[in-house]
């Protein structure tokens, strides 16, 4: 695993070398870049190269908090819901005590993948289905066909193997490996603004979408906080919001925020939302009509609406592979209007979906050309400079603006 060293500490050989790397110069010249290491955006070879990939699966992934599911997803004892992510899988199931346990997926016997599909039901036990090895809903190794076969075999010690796992706000997270921060700690500086949407007793709307994208993980999430883009390319969320879209960057989480204007769009599905969405009783006045989007680090994000709290993963697959996974989670508000929200406000996110989808691909695509190595960030990008210094600090080969051996 790389060192983790400070931005500060990038040393001048590096700073000459990142400089003699931008050719040919152009008016943003090296010299004229205030700090190596924000003032410029990651280098686009990081965006496709396979071993960066790899240094990112071990040094970021593995010790990241990814979410499985919602609390409510799993009302029953012995229900689960199954999380994929690199390689890995990952069971949340709810035991005969009503708590929640997350297990990797996989038979202490030979390896077998235990449980399938993204959820569902165990009646009392789970069963391998290759030798019926079976455990209990809190993970014990309760039955071994054939035991006296196996005299050496001590069951205490081939329960189920646990995951390291943390409940915030009702949302079930795991990590592969310890260390870093909880998921608390880095949403802290926005807590109090989460608790106000009382996310403990959200229900599934019964949506789960994944959708691929032929784009680096990173370059869904650098869009994904990239507030400069909004009034340029989602006429839309302009049309909206006006000019109050913000952003704001913490440690570890992102905040993008906009408040619906009072002025009517010119499009019915805009306009309607605009009219119908209706109070929301447990929010108060300055959430009614806003629209607010957290980001965690490094691929975790909740948007979240007075009608309905859209939770999002940006799940890497390769290089240049991403699923994009996304629930929606509602308070039950059987409401005419309300349901007329939610669905005016799937239409209207379906269309900045689309945007979005091509503004990646267009990155991802011009990433590839021998002219672009890396490209200033302005002061107000403050969530990719944020992202940015972040990635520097945890892989210092992100300092680098051409891969090192590289042909040029
Ligand atoms: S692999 Fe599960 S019982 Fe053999
Ligand atoms: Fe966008």
């Amino acid at each position: 695993m790389p060192t983790v060293s400070p931005c500060s500490d990038v040393r001048a050989s590096e700073v000459e070398f990142m400089i003699s790397s931008v050719q040919p110069a152009r008016s943003d010249s090296p010299s004229q870049i205030d700090s190596v290491d924000d003032a410029f955006s990651l280098p686009a070879w990081i965006y496709s190269d396979p071993d960066f990939f790899e240094l990112e699966k071990q040094t970021i992934f593995r010790g990241s908090w990814q979410l499985v599911c919602h609390q409510s997803d799993l009302p029953n004892t012995g229900d689960y819901h199954t999380f994929d992510f690199l390689g890995e899988s990952v069971i949340s199931v709810r035991g005969l005590d009503g708590q929640v346990r997350s297990f990797h997926n996989v038979c202490r016997h030979r390896a077998s993948r235990l449980l399938d599909g993204p959820k569902g039901h165990c009646p009392g036990r789970i069963t391998c289905p290759y030798h019926a090895w079976t455990y209990s809903l809190e993970g014990k190794l309760v039955g071994v066909p054939h035991r006296e076969t196996f005299p050496a075999l001590d069951v205490a010690k081939h329960g189920l193997a646990p995951l390291e796992q943390e409940i915030f706000m009702g949302f079930i997270f795991v990590r592969f490996e310890p260390g870093g921060p909880s998921v608390h700690e880095m949403a802290k500086p926005y807590a109090h603004e989460m608790a106000a949407y009382r996310m403990e007793e959200l229900v599934p709307q019964g949506r789960v979408t994944l959708r691929p994208r032929s784009v680096n993980w990173k370059n869904v999430a650098d869009n994904y906080s990239d507030g400069l883009h909004i009034n340029v390319a989602h006429p839309g969320l302009t049309r909206l919001f006006g000019k109050s879209y913000g952003i704001e960057a913490q440690e570890w989480i992102d905040k993008m925020w906009g408040t619906l204007r009072e002025t009517p769009s010119k499009r019915w599905s805009e306009r309607l939302y605009q009219t119908l969405l209706p109070k929301v009783d447990s929010l108060p006045p300055e959430r009614q009509r806003l629209w607010t989007y957290f980001k965690l680090w490094p691929n975790v994000a909740f948007d979240i609406y007075p009608d309905q709290i859209d939770f999002m993963q940006f799940l890497p697959i390769s290089p240049t592979e991403t699923m994009i996974r996304e629930i929606a989670y509602v308070h039950p508000d059987t409401r005419r209007e309300m349901r007329a929200a939610r669905y005016l406000n799937w239409r209207i996110n379906r269309r900045v979906n689309i945007e979005d989808k091509a503004l990646i691909e267009r990155v991802q695509s011009g990433m590839r050309s021998s002219s672009y190595t890396a490209g200033p960030l302005s002061t107000e990008e403050v969530c990719l400079r944020s992202f940015t210094r972040r990635m520097r600090q945890l892989i210092p080969e992100a300092r680098q603006l051409r891969k090192a051996n590289a042909p040029r």
